[in-house]
């Protein structure tokens, strides 16, 4: 099962989840005020170890790593840039380049400036200019070395759970008014910033990174059941992605699993029994559905995340073949997918659930895991063995 020449193979990050001291972040200040449940303190202290992150790409093979830029960083207070840490960021493309490795840069991965925090973040519109003014600083210093761009990571859960559930940063729950705004602002914010870097190098792809967790019926026999599931998959995922459509060069998927939609609401888990440490269902079917899904739009895609919580190493290298499985499946049926960027390359700060949750292909002490192995040897022959050599390997 051979993937198309010069397929990406890459891990994924984002900034606030391994750099570690971000001070300057809304997340940073609601985690020391106690409205977390946890404390990303140095985090991976990748901020000053990122020699090491980009030293186990190579040691794994890949040729592609999804990263973010911290806008906190780059400009701590409103109007002030921090040259420094654009050149930090600067150093690492450098060093990601000169190992062949491809940049996937994300410029806003849910966490904002306190200082926009403090005039409303996403939900006002003074954000969308600020934004645009942050970008073009990092197109500035980056835009030679990075072709492959995200500006703005799950604008959907950002706003579920900052504006419905309340649980993340600004923490307002039932905010539907701030839901609808911050959803409204971020597909602009995504426009200005595509211009904004294809101005700068005109060959940029940008996209969002979509969270898709496909809905399905709790109840697949009831009318009820299928009309909440499109009405969820609609609302939650399929409008701000419609939205974007014209303004997207590609597609980024973030697919982790399904979700059951129903009424009554389901109150226990659906679907198979095979779960991940966070209980999520593995559901690699999934992913080939959501492909065929958005490859319907003619654009190339990238699996921009896909994962699993689990510590013990023990369902990794499964979950890795039997989602590329799916992926294949997908190319072969002529969906323009163009890389796969597995979530997370090291154990991290998992918000809410902090350091519980072990999402890495290596420990936050940069060991590798037995199954980042299986990864890179797919991601070396580019091409996925025989599920019985993996399992034997594994
Ligand atoms: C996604 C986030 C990412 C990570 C994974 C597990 O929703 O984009 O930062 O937390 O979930």
């Amino acid at each position: 099962m051979r993937f198309p020449d010069g397929f990406l193979w890459g891990a994924a990050t984002a900034a606030h989840q391994i750099e570690g001291n971000n001070l300057a972040s809304d997340w940073w200040r609601a985690e020391q005020a106690g409205l977390l449940p946890h404390a990303s303190g140095m985090a991976c202290d990748s901020w000053n170890q990122w020699p090491d992150d980009i030293g186990l790409l190579r040691e794994l093979g890949l040729n592609a790593y999804r990263l973010s830029v911290e806008w906190a960083r780059i400009e701590p207070e409103p109007g002030r840039f921090d040259q420094s840490a654009l050149d930090t960021y600067r150093r690492q493309l450098e060093a990601m380049k000169q190992a062949g490795i491809e940049p996937m840069l994300t410029l806003h991965h849910f966490t904002s400036p306190r200082w926009l925090a403090d005039r409303g973040s996403w939900s006002s519109p003074d954000v969308m200019p600020r934004f645009a003014q942050y970008v073009e600083r990092v197109a500035r210093a980056t835009s030679d070395l990075v072709r492959w761009w995200i500006s703005i990571n799950e604008p959907s859960i950002l706003a579920f759970k900052a504006c419905i559930e309340g649980s993340w940063p600004p923490h307002q729950p039932w905010n539907l008014r701030g839901y609808v705004r911050l959803l409204r602002h971020a597909a602009r914010g995504h426009v200005l910033a595509r211009r904004v870097l294809q101005a700068e190098r005109s060959d940029a792809l940008v996209s969002m990174a979509f969270a898709i967790w496909p809905a399905q019926a709790a109840r697949w026999w009831s009318p009820i059941d299928q009309a909440l599931a499109r009405l969820v998959d609609w609302l939650w995922q399929g409008r701000i992605l419609r939205r974007s459509l014209t303004s997207l060069d590609w597609i980024g998927v973030n697919y982790y699993s399904r979700t059951f939609v129903g009424w009554p609401w389901p109150t226990r888990p659906l679907g198979s029994d095979k779960r991940t440490d966070f209980g999520w269902e593995i559901y690699p079917a999934g992913l080939y559905s959501v492909l065929r899904q958005v490859g319907r739009f003619g654009k190339p895609v990238v699996i921009t995340e896909n994962g699993i919580a689990d510590a013990d190493d023990d369902q990794r290298a499964a979950y890795i073949v039997d989602h590329l499985r799916e992926v294949h499946r997908a190319i072969s049926d002529g969906v323009d997918v163009r890389g796969y960027m597995h979530w997370t390359l090291l154990d991290n700060f998992e918000w809410a659930e902090g350091f519980t949750q072990r999402f890495g292909l290596a420990t936050r002490e940069r060991q590798l895991r037995p199954s980042a192995r299986v990864y890179a040897s797919i991601a070396r022959s580019n091409a996925l063995p025989e599920l019985a050599a993996v399992r034997a390997s594994g």
